[in-house]
């Protein structure tokens, strides 16, 4: 059965909640799902505008099905055509074979890559920056976006009714649950910490290309956003764009610390634990994870938010311990700029974690390390919490109280 909503008269959401993919990409635990966002425009011209992901195309159907009321289907228009959107376009193009797709010319090759056994030829409508198509009341521009964040990536910006649809940008974890409207009270605080884990997870390695949009974007009078997950934005478009310059320029959020630490048996925990305890007790507010326990997606929402980071981490078959590893290699790839970054090792014969961690992070533009590595033989000693407290002090001159 058909389960859509309004976004205007002609402008219907056809999307789909997915509740049951416990790791989105098989990479990110999304314990609230996903919506797979697509729309369909009612105008003198029939357009859908994305697809959805394989997972939910039942429902999806029946949801365009219903939306289109009778009327044949004209356009698709295609924004990006990772298959979390762009799974069931064979199947679209099986119900409604007269369609054409509005796409641009990398897009047109993706199809080709994706769907090798359709033939494409005479149904394609090639588009580039710029180019405007009427379908009626509604006027679509199209604006180019690579790398936000796959290179085909465009967005399209309704002149009529000044909706930008925006692709995975400004999209949230989280099924949407009935709602769809980002203007609920109190939902900026309620949903920015998945707007957070969303884009720095998805998006975050390209900060410089997020800017190139953003810089469109501020052109344009904007009534609603359309992304491809999560809320449709009709409000506090001030509030997300601010936080987007924020994250793609790689500026903290807030002036905290980000502690996260890997223990094998409890001793480095325990050493970040005091090394915490000294910070709140100057001031300083700590968000702290167990890198064993936190899925790395959270830890890397949390890196971009703070402005100082602290890792502690045992030494593991002479390297870094595994998780702790994995979770420096995500933040490296992330591409995360701009900390201050204390670090904390452990090795209880040969301590090697430090220099590994350091060496990593090293890679990254505009770090800078507070002191020397503090290095745990075992368990911390009595003679270490005076290097503590140095830490302590010189991240809480900068950000305490
Ligand atoms: Fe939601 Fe880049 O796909």
């Amino acid at each position: 059965m058909h389960c859509t909503r309004k976004v205007l008269d002609d402008l219907i959401w056809v999307g789909v909640d997915d509740r049951r993919v416990a790791c989105f990409e098989g990479v990110y635990d999304i314990p609230d799902g996903v919506s797979y966002n697509s729309y369909v425009l009612l105008d003198e011209k029939t357009v859908v505008l994305d697809t959805v992901d394989k997972a939910v195309y039942q429902t999806y159907f029946e949801n365009i099905e219903y939306a289109l009321n009778g009327r044949e289907l004209d356009y698709l228009v295609v924004h990006h055509m990772e298959p979390d959107h762009a799974y069931v376009i064979e199947a679209l193009l099986v119900r409604y074979p007269n369609i054409k797709l509005v796409c641009n010319d990398k897009i047109a090759v993706m199809l080709k890559n994706f769907f090798r056994g359709v033939d494409f030829a005479d149904k394609l409508v090639i588009v580039k920056e710029g180019d405007t198509m009427c379908f009626g009341r509604h006027t679509l521009t199209f604006v180019s976006a690579p790398m936000v964040h796959w290179p085909e990536v465009m967005m399209s910006y309704d002149l009529t009714d000044k909706i930008l649809f925006s692709a995975d940008a400004f999209g949230t974890f989280g099924a949407l649950n009935g709602r769809l409207f980002n203007d609920e009270a109190d939902f900026f605080n309620e949903n920015l910490d998945e707007a957070r884990r969303y884009y720095t997870n998805i998006v975050g390695k390209y900060g410089p290309q997020v800017q190139a949009v953003l810089k469109k974007a501020a052109g344009l009078e904007l009534k609603y956003i359309c992304p491809l997950h999560g809320f449709v934005w009709r409000s506090d478009f001030e509030r997300i764009l601010e936080k987007y310059l924020k994250w793609s320029s790689y500026t903290p959020e807030e002036n905290s610390v980000m502690l996260a630490y890997a223990s094998i048996y409890g001793h480095t925990e325990n050493a970040a634990s005091i090394l915490a305890v000294k910070l709140v007790e100057r001031g300083v507010k700590v968000r702290m994870f167990d890198v064993s326990v936190t899925d790395s997606s959270h830890v890397v929402a949390n890196a971009f938010r703070c402005s100082h980071l602290i890792f502690a981490a045992p030494t593991y078959n002479a390297g870094i311990f595994i998780k702790m590893e994995e979770l420096l290699h995500d933040i490296v790839n992330h591409n995360l700029q701009n900390r201050k970054v204390a670090l904390m090792e452990n090795g209880s014969w040969a301590p090697a974690a430090g220099k590994l961690m350091r060496d990593m992070l090293s890679k990254l533009k505009g770090i800078e390390f507070i002191g020397e590595t503090v290095s745990v033989k075992s368990s911390l000693a009595e003679d270490q919490l005076a290097q503590l407290d140095a830490i302590a002090d010189a991240i809480a001159a900068e950000i305490g109280r």
